[in-house]
């Protein structure tokens, strides 16, 4: 059997990254690692004691005292902060609007890319985020930049929302994932960007099927 490969996708928020990572993985066999997941739980450990999240000395001494742990079972990643399962409080709009000026912070980058590499050691991953290709795994053997427009990315979170029951406005989102992808760009420690070496994939016009397909069908290269 070929050697398992680390396979990095990047790209801003809902340009299909977690959707399509998870298929891919499912295909390979490989392991699916959502890393938002650990800068949401970590934000949301923040809001819950009220810490002020501009001060880097804050969020390093609230680190700490935190512990995040990832775990892949066969229903999908389970998150859990300080030993609760958070995978569904992460993903509230209050969260969501903070974990952008939290994941700035270099003291909380460089312990959440400590984990990230201990979880993909040895294995094969699928590992979506902001710097995973430049980063967190820059040996990546392929190393997808995935994105689509802004506003085909807010009526994809809008029909999220609204098939959880939840109802926010389509310009409140654009507006919401605007501001996060600037942020996410113009941050100074391992900000958002292709990496040189990265294959760009525009999902605006493409199913979800279609994306998984490209995806697999490059991995499939790298692996003979
Ligand atoms: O799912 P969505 O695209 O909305 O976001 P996410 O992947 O859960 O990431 C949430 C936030 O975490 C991003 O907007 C970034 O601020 C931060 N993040 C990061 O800085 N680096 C990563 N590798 C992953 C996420
Ligand atoms: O992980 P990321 O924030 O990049 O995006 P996501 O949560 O995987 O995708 C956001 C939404 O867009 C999900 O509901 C996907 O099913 C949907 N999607 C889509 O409609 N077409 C695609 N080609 C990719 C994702």
């Amino acid at each position: 059997m070929t050697n398992p490969i680390q396979i990095a996708i990047d790209g801003p928020a809902a340009a299909g990254k977690s959707t399509i990572a998870k298929i891919v993985a499912e295909q390979l066999g490989y392991t699916y690692i959502d890393t938002g997941a650990m800068y949401r739980a970590i934000t949301l450990k923040a809001l819950n004691e009220g810490i002020n999240m501009a001060s880097n000395e804050e969020a390093g001494e609230l680190l700490l005292r935190t512990e995040i742990d990832l775990q892949p079972t066969e229903a999908g990643q389970l998150v859990f902060l300080d030993n609760e399962d958070v995978t569904e409080a992460i993903r509230t709009q209050h969260v969501t609007k903070a974990v952008s000026e939290m994941a700035a912070h270099s003291l909380v980058r460089e312990r959440m890319v400590e984990l990230q590499r201990q979880l993909a050691e040895g294995r094969g991953v699928v590992m979506d985020g902001r710097d995973i290709g430049t980063h967190v795994l820059p040996e990546a053997a392929l190393k997808v930049y995935m994105s689509a427009t802004v506003e085909e990315r807010a009526r994809r979170r809008y029909d999220d929302n609204k098939n959880r029951g939840i109802d926010t406005p389509l310009a409140e989102l654009q507006a919401e994932i605007a501001t996060r992808d600037k942020m996410d760009s113009e941050r100074e420690s391992s900000p958002l960007r292709q990496s040189d070496d990265a294959i760009f994939l525009d999902t605006t016009n493409l199913s979800i099927q279609e994306a998984a397909d490209k995806i697999m069908q490059l991995a499939k290269e790298r692996l003979k």
